[in-house]
């Protein structure tokens, strides 16, 4: 890695492939907030200037991640098995862990700070949604898509990856919801304690589903998806 880049065509290259490839890229993609997950297929280029991001910035932070020595093993380099393990170890049963208690936070924040000017009102029905999303979402990958991608024979199973996809986007689309909700997990001053729970919970819970999506839309489906000759 620390040969390779950031090489001349760095700009020309897709967001989801530097995220897939650099350890250490998707936390500069999140603080720059380069869509990396639904947004993979974009090249740095496009998405930098989709976001106003300095270039300059942007790459300098990228490059001094390449001339680090790696101490994160990049997901592209593991197999199907570590990588499926992984996904449901570290972010399904993180999901499910999060999303109950953050349901029930968020509705004591709303009911005791209603009159403020900057309650975050809809939060707990905007974190209902994304789990009502969320769990029949990963009952599926794991039932059918992840034994159905250990057993992998070319051609012998019809693996709904764009639906899934289509499913990212939704979930995609309920976490901007979130964002804007808490004006991107901003405690107003002299918030209490839960409300700083809340939003630190939530801003970790957006943080493990963008990760969650995008190391299964750029990294684990495309594998399959080009030994079935589609997208
Ligand atoms: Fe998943
Ligand atoms: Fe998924």
């Amino acid at each position: 890695m620390k040969d390779q880049f950031p090489g001349p065509e760095l700009w020309k290259r897709t967001v989801g492939d530097i995220a897939t490839t650099l350890p250490g890229a998707t936390a500069v993609f999140r603080k720059f907030k380069i869509d990396f997950c639904c947004g993979g297929d974009l090249t740095l280029d496009s998405a930098a200037h989709r976001r106003g991001v300095d270039p300059a910035e942007l790459e300098s932070a990228l490059v001094a991640l390449g001339a680090r020595d790696g101490a994160g093993t990049a997901a592209a380099a593991m197999s199907n098995e570590v990588l499926i393990d992984h996904i449901q170890a570290c972010y399904h049963e993180a999901h499910r862990h999060a999303l109950p208690e953050l349901m029930a936070l968020s509705r004591k924040v709303e009911a005791v700070h209603r009159e403020h000017a900057k309650v975050p009102a809809g939060l707990s029905e905007a974190l209902r949604l994304l789990r009502s999303e969320l769990e029949p979402h990963m009952a599926k990958e794991e039932a059918i898509l992840f034994p159905a991608m250990l057993q992998w024979t070319e051609g012998k199973y019809d693996i709904p990856i764009s639906e899934l996809r289509h499913e990212h986007d939704d979930q995609g689309t309920t976490l901007r919801l979130l964002e804007t909700l808490t004006d991107n997990f901003t405690v107003p001053e002299g918030a209490c304690r839960s409300w700083q729970a809340l939003y630190v919970g939530v801003a970790q819970l957006a943080e493990d589903l963008v990760e969650h999506i995008h190391l299964e839309n750029n990294v684990l489906f495309p594998r399959f998806a080009a030994a079935q000759g589609r997208p």
